[in-house]
């Protein structure tokens, strides 16, 4: 268990806790592990349209969320002595890493805005401190579903959300190689066979295997991974 908070800005705090209320993620917030709370960015607007957007300063098209009605959703949610990141769902953003995820799992939690529109007002980034992250490159409709992605890969680190039978796929990650590959029974699939040192009971040598699948995989499908894992931890 413990006090792990999020809190999320949204134009659309229907989509929440959306794929976060089932499985791992939803059982612990069912009992209590976590705490999520949605807030509507429009409940901060004034005037008789509610406007949160306005057309971009300069020029050109879409539109761009305004500072001051954001600064009163953050300011609500989270004030100055909150000491939880407040992150910004953006592609233009830093890209989201596993190491990324470990230290904010470790932290009280998290505030995090979803983008709309064409963008933010930059001056609301720099006044409230936003931490861009970008969850990869391409252009989602919104920062809602990376909010979602990041939460869930933060959520099932909290303690006793996930099995411990679960952290040794962790472990694997972070030391910078993809999984290798997975069999389970049938022994015999379409004329297809386990590799047969996996069920030799030899557990030396199925780790070998798994090892040098490991870095066969990584090495032909993340050329980038692979260059930094054999910089670094491949030395020793
Ligand atoms: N909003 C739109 N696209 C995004 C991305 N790739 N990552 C984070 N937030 C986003």
């Amino acid at each position: 268990m413990t006090g792990f908070a999020a809190d999320v800005l949204t134009l659309y705090p229907e989509m929440f806790p959306g794929p976060l209320g089932v499985s791992l993620a939803g059982r612990a917030l069912g009992e209590g592990g976590w705490q999520l709370t949605a807030t509507q960015i429009r409940d901060f607007a004034e005037g008789r349209h509610r406007n949160v957007d306005d057309t971009p300063a300069g020029g050109g098209p879409g539109m761009v969320m305004r500072a001051d009605v954001l600064a009163r959703a953050i300011d609500a949610v989270s004030p100055p002595d909150d000491s939880r990141p407040r992150l910004l769902m953006t592609p233009r953003g830093a890209p989201l890493k596993q190491a990324r995820v470990r230290e904010l799992a470790a932290g009280p939690g998290v505030v995090i805005i979803c983008g709309r529109f064409e963008g933010v007002d930059e001056r609301v980034i720099s006044r409230r401190r936003l931490e861009e992250v970008s969850i990869g490159d391409y252009v989602l409709s919104g920062g809602e579903v990376a909010a979602i992605v990041l939460l869930d890969a933060v959520v099932r680190l909290l303690p006793g959300v996930m099995g411990n039978d679960l952290s040794g796929l962790a472990e694997s990650f972070e030391e910078g190689l993809l999984e290798h590959a997975q069999y389970t029974r049938p022994p015999v699939f379409e004329d297809e066979v386990i590799p047969p040192v996996l069920l030799s009971g030899d557990h030396a040598k199925v780790d070998a295997w798994r090892r040098a699948d490991a870095e066969q995989v990584t090495a032909e499908r993340r050329p980038d991974l692979w260059a930094v894992h054999r910089a670094t931890k491949g030395r020793k």
